[in-house]
């Protein structure tokens, strides 16, 4: 089924970012996110499943094994497949992509899912991938586990909006050093708030601290997911780290998988739509846009756009998601001074190629030196010499990149 119910007119786009007109970008921000989340009358695990749930994961993309007969073959895993967290060096909770099938379509016509054809692409000087389709979407969503019939303290961001506070770590503020938390009740019973101690990551390394939860709240404040024993044992197969406060080998069916954010973009023009979304226990509303069609949970969550780079006095433009990108610091950027916290989407996605600046087929190196967090990008940069641009997609080039076959194809 076409998913176009929130596009706009590329021309449209373009003249909201070129004005910034941040209100115009909310208001879409708002409806792309009430589209994808909308009840897709679909359920798992006794649960309502929202349309974005039910959209096909990295694994059903970048695998060379996949034909373009495939584009409607079933998913490659449960609900909620984990891989590697790729992005931020498995500090935090846990991640994996979304791709809708106009994605998954364009990815597996093009061939984009074998890295031969990226190969091959690059031998021939290509300096950009097809252009995607205009209703592609593609999401990050984050979740935090807890667990089943307890009262949890899980913490949350403080801003307001994106203000860095109430971290025990201001120079690189992840979700391990918040000093504010709300309890997550699942015992069905009311609960008293009561001091808990919370375990955060100051620089010197872990500590116990005290803190009083502000609020009592209960699962269904959140988009939340009661684990099977088929989405475990994919997460534990995804070698992931750590998945929220616990530990991916402690879960049992029936804990709760939390969406505490999720990054979402739209193909719709050439630059693409940048959004992304957190958890908030006093959800903020600075541009007055009253979320409209966004339906409880969803309503739970805050949001920033990065539409352009730079703001009008030729500053950068800041959006960031509070889970995802604080953790990302040091060499993975080109210049070591940037950091996750301070970052742009669009930046950052706009200096996507293939292969990475070094080359390296090493899932551990291969991004070393080629993260940009803020300033302009256009795309004749030099850093995209020798390259070829993906259109703004790090997946792309780390499902093809990640693939056996890269070293041996680069050394012929
Ligand atoms: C400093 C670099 C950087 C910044 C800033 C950044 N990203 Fe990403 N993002 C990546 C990389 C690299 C990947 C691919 C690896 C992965 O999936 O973890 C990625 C993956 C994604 C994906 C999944 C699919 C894909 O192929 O790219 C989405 C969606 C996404 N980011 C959206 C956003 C949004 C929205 C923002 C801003 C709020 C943002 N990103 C900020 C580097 C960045």
């Amino acid at each position: 089924v076409p998913f176009t119910d929130y596009e706009a007119a590329p021309a449209t786009i373009a003249e909201w970012a070129q004005k910034r007109q941040d209100k115009e970008i909310a208001l879409h921000g708002w409806k792309i996110f009430a589209a994808i989340t909308a009840d897709s009358g679909q359920t798992y695990a006794g649960g309502p499943v929202p349309k974005f749930a039910t959209w096909y994961t990295e694994a059903d993309l970048f695998n060379p094994a996949l034909t373009p007969a495939d584009v409607d073959s079933a998913h490659a895993g449960p609900r909620l497949p984990g891989h590697l967290l790729r992005q931020s060096g498995g500090e935090s909770v846990i991640s994996f992509n979304k791709y809708n099938r106009a994605l998954r379509q364009y990815v597996l016509t093009n061939g984009y899912n074998k890295v031969e054809t990226m190969m091959k692409l690059l031998a021939a000087k290509t300096a950009e991938t097809a252009d995607p389709p205009l209703d592609g979407v593609v999401l990050k969503p984050t979740y935090w586990g807890v667990k089943k019939g307890q009262a949890t303290a899980v913490p949350y961001w403080k801003g307001p909006e994106l203000t860095i506070s109430g971290t025990v770590r201001p120079d690189k503020p992840t979700d391990h050093t918040w000093t504010q938390a709300v309890l997550v009740n699942d015992t069905g019973k009311p609960v008293t708030i009561q001091p808990v101690t919370m375990e955060v990551w100051p620089k010197a390394g872990p500590k116990k601290i005290q803190i009083t939860p502000s609020k009592v709240v209960v699962p269904e404040d959140f988009y939340a997911v009661r684990l099977e024993a088929q989405d475990i044992q994919w997460l534990k197969e995804g070698k992931v780290f750590q998945f929220g406060g616990v530990p991916i080998g402690d879960l049992e069916p029936g804990d709760l998988a939390l969406l505490v954010g999720m990054h979402v973009t739209t193909v719709e023009w050439v630059d693409w739509t940048w959004q992304t979304f957190w958890w908030t226990p006093a959800p903020e509303d600075p541009l007055g846009t009253g979320r409209p069609g966004v339906k409880p949970p969803f309503t739970n969550y805050n949001m920033a756009s990065a539409y352009y780079q730079m703001n009008a006095g030729d500053q950068p433009h800041i959006a960031f998601n509070p889970h995802l990108e604080p953790p990302i610091t040091g060499q993975i950027f080109h210049d070591q001074t940037q950091t996750g916290s301070h970052s742009n989407c669009m930046t950052c996605h706009r200096a996507a190629a293939f292969p990475t600046v070094n080359s390296d087929p090493n899932p551990g190196n291969a991004l070393m030196g080629s993260y940009m967090a803020t300033g302009t990008i256009e795309w004749n940069n030099p850093i995209f010499q020798g390259r070829v641009r993906t259109h703004n997609m790090w997946g792309l080039v780390l499902g093809t990149q990640f693939q056996p076959n890269f070293a041996a194809l680069l050394n012929k």
